[in-house]
């Protein structure tokens, strides 16, 4: 892309990208105000954009500001706005508010292709407070909106920044909210709310991204839904503290906006010193489903986005704990194999004193205990059967009871004179100091280059609790979160071919910064399909489903006790990065044969999974529901029907498959071996009579609008379908 400043000669910018607008109004020296974030307005004139300006001036009102107050992406009280600020801080108690006078703008974008995106930047200062500020807006080809700031001190004392919130407009028409919270084994569990007056604001304060994080927080027009509706969303890239939040004010001003959220004191800027917020995204979908599509069109532009098929996994931990044995794993190694599985995890246990979750993390030395030969008969049997070997490390973690905290003491996090109380008897390490990175970074380094190991299945398991530099007393988790970013970064540099998991004890810590420097994310501790239905439903509204781990759990779930049949377990786990948590070794025969027949579909099936367009329907029967993937060409899709419980209705109604090239006919048809409708119509033999392996012709106008009926299923069950454009 060509810089060019064409556009900026008289203050607009209008970014397009994959239907989306971007309308920045940059005039007299104020810093940028978004004038249209939504549907594309197509090209737009000097004299269309500046009427545009002009159309979209806020009135004066009586007994307020005098003069119109338009809001910034980084609004300020200066330019009349009273609502949350976009920097707050404070030089020795004064310099408390902002005056950014725009000094430069740029506008990168390729001429030749408008509809591509481009990005302005800003460089504004403020002389009286003595500050600098570059800002990023960008639209990105995908059509998600990205931006951050960095602010300089450019005085010559220190100046204590509190926080740096950049937010994006949304239309009054907004007026419902959706968001997410969720605890350890239910993560991302959607709430929704009224777009109301006020301020709804997500704070997050537990030093990771967090299992109840807002995750995506969206406004969108009344009822909005996955296929209908218009939404907004924005997302914060940080994996440590952070806030996201909604304002709505009565001058019919509506903001979604987002930081990182400082602790006091965290970060002072020492003169010339400066600080960067994370990245914020914002989506705008015709639906949830266009929203989240732009959110994996950006992702898998990336360019270390995995490019592999993603190999089918089995993991220990679920299979055998702590229970470290190597003829037990070797015999798991072999019906991993049998099944179809490509890559072995060895989880927690083999190091140090680690035999349960009260020792040895730390202490990153192989077990002599439970290894007295070292990994190595372990990794050559799994190599040797074929399948790449992958390891559990938490590198940010130590247990009290373990070699490195008993030499070490002073390494651990801690609010002046007191220990954090522990989490999961473990606490935390200051990485951020020169020489506890330096140490686990050698210990990392020797484990990947002594074993032929392509995957780490990074772990956090605790949450940041008073967290702070013993060496200065002063609060951590930014320079905590900073740290753990640049030792993934320097493992990468030194083992690119190394994949890498982002688990925080299941799917806390799911984020778009963590994703830059990852390969796929943990989605919960919980692989109880039933669960697994909602959680992955929703992981999917950020990420795309190449990213997600999902399991196979045996057929009584461990974190609820829950019994399912392979089938909705297998069929569940298909959607996404399919792995086996199970000790297979002690599996019914007939299930791991079944279990070997999902391994081989998902095997034929990844290629269109893990590039298609995730589509979900909005299925009226709150107990069933119908989501697939459709191939980005649209000559093929699989969908699941899933019933998550009995329904009021008997037969089912009608389900409708979305996505499909409306003017195409497909063959419909039900897809082994998620082809049993398991169900009292089926068991007594009455027959739906377009299941068939024949199927039905149909056009995706037709699937999409009018239907096909739904099979009777048991509740806790699932079917396939298969749509083939002929
Ligand atoms: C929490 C993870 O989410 C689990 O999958 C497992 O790796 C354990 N930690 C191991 O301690």
């Amino acid at each position: 892309m060509a810089p060019h400043l064409a556009a900026l000669d008289f203050g607009m910018a209008h970014l397009r990208a994959a239907g989306v607008s971007l309308v920045l109004d940059l005039s007299g020296g104020f810093l940028p105000r978004v004038l249209h974030w939504g549907a594309d307005l197509g090209a737009l004139s000097r004299p269309a954009l500046e009427d545009l300006r002009l159309a979209r001036r806020p009135q004066p009102i009586g007994f307020s500001v005098d003069g119109p107050v338009p809001v910034a992406v980084l609004p300020e009280q200066s330019a009349g706005w009273l609502g949350t600020p976009g920097l707050v801080g404070n030089r020795g108690g004064a310099d408390f508010s902002t005056a950014f006078r725009v000094r430069e703008a740029t506008l990168v974008a390729d001429d030749d292709r408008p509809d591509t995106g481009g990005r302005v930047v800003v460089r504004a200062d403020d002389d009286t407070a003595r500050l600098g500020l570059e800002l990023t807006v960008e639209l990105c080809p995908a059509g998600l909106v990205r931006q951050r700031a960095t602010v300089v001190n450019r005085g010559a004392s220190r100046f204590a920044l509190d926080a740096l919130d950049l937010t994006l407009p949304v239309p009054t028409a907004a007026v419902e909210l959706l968001d997410f919270t969720g605890h350890h084994l239910r993560e991302r569990s959607p709430q929704r709310t009224p777009f109301t007056q006020g301020l709804r604001v997500r704070e997050n304060r537990t030093g990771r991204t967090g299992y109840d994080a807002a995750y995506l927080l969206v406004a969108g027009t009344a009822g909005f839904a996955n296929r209908a509706g218009e939404a907004w969303g924005v997302h914060t890239g940080w994996s440590g503290n952070h806030r996201t939040f909604a304002e709505r004010t009565f001058h019919a001003v509506s903001l979604l906006g987002s930081g990182e959220l400082l602790l006091s004191g965290e970060v002072l800027l020492e003169p010339d010193a400066s600080y960067t917020s994370p990245w914020q995204y914002g989506s705008y979908g015709d639906g949830l489903d266009d929203l989240s599509a732009r959110f994996h069109r950006h992702l898998r532009a990336r360019p270390r986005h995995p490019s592999t098929p993603r190999p089918v996994v089995v993991n220990t931990w679920e299979a055998v704990y702590f229970d470290h044995d190597l003829a037990r794993l070797r015999e798991l190694a072999d019906a991993a194999a049998a099944v179809g599985a490509e890559r072995f995890v060895l989880d927690d246990g083999w190091f140090g004193s680690r035999r349960d979750d009260r020792r040895g993390l730390g202490d990153w030395y192989v077990s002599d205990e439970v290894w007295p030969d070292g990994l190595g008969p372990l990794t050559d049997h799994v190599t040797g059967l074929g399948m790449q070997f992958g390891i559990w490390v938490e590198p940010e973690m130590v247990n009290e009871d373990s070699d490195l905290a008993r030499a070490h003491p002073d390494w651990i996090m801690a609010a002046e004179g007191r220990l954090p109380g522990r989490a999961r008897s473990q606490q935390v390490l200051d990485l951020a100091r020169p020489e506890v990175f330096a140490h686990i970074l050698e210990r990392l380094d020797e484990l990947l280059s002594t074993y032929p190991i392509s995957y780490l299945k990074w772990d956090h398991n605790r949450d940041l609790v008073e967290a702070g530099h013993r060496t200065t007393g002063r609060a951590g988790v930014h320079d905590q979160t900073l740290a753990a970013y640049r030792l993934l970064d320097e493992l990468r540099r030194r083992h690119p071919g190394v994949e890498i998991e982002s688990c925080s004890s299941g799917g806390g810590r799911v984020d778009l910064a963590i994703l830059e420097r990852t390969d796929r994310v943990w989605v919960s501790d919980c692989i109880d399909a039933l669960e697994r239905q909602q959680i992955q439903r929703w992981t999917n509204a950020l990420i795309p489903l190449e990213l997600m781990g999902t399991h196979v759990g045996s057929g009584v779930a461990h974190t609820t006790d829950r019994r399912h049949v392979i089938d909705f377990r297998a069929g569940t786990a298909l959607f996404g990065h399919f792995g086996i948590e199970w000790d297979i070794t002690r599996a019914d025969p007939d299930d791991a044969a079944r279990l070997g027949e999902w391994v081989a579909l998902y095997k034929e099936l990844r290629p269109l999974l893990h590039s298609g367009t995730a589509v979900h329907a909005d299925h009226p029967d709150p107990a069933y529901r119908v989501h697939g993937v459709v191939a980005r060409d649209a000559s093929e899709a699989v969908y699941a029907i899933v019933a998550t419980a009995t329904s009021e209705l008997y037969p089912p109604g009608p389900v409708s498959l979305p996505g499909l090239d409306p003017d195409a006919t497909y063959r419909v048809r039900p897809q082994a071996p998620g082809d049993v409708p398991d169900g009292n119509a089926s068991r007594w033999g009455v027959d739906l009579p377009w299941w068939t392996p024949q199927g039905v012709h149909l056009s995706g106008r037709v699937l999409a609008d009018v239907g096909l009926q739904a099979p009777v299923l048991f509740p806790e069950r699932l079917v396939l379908l298969r749509a083939t454009r002929v």
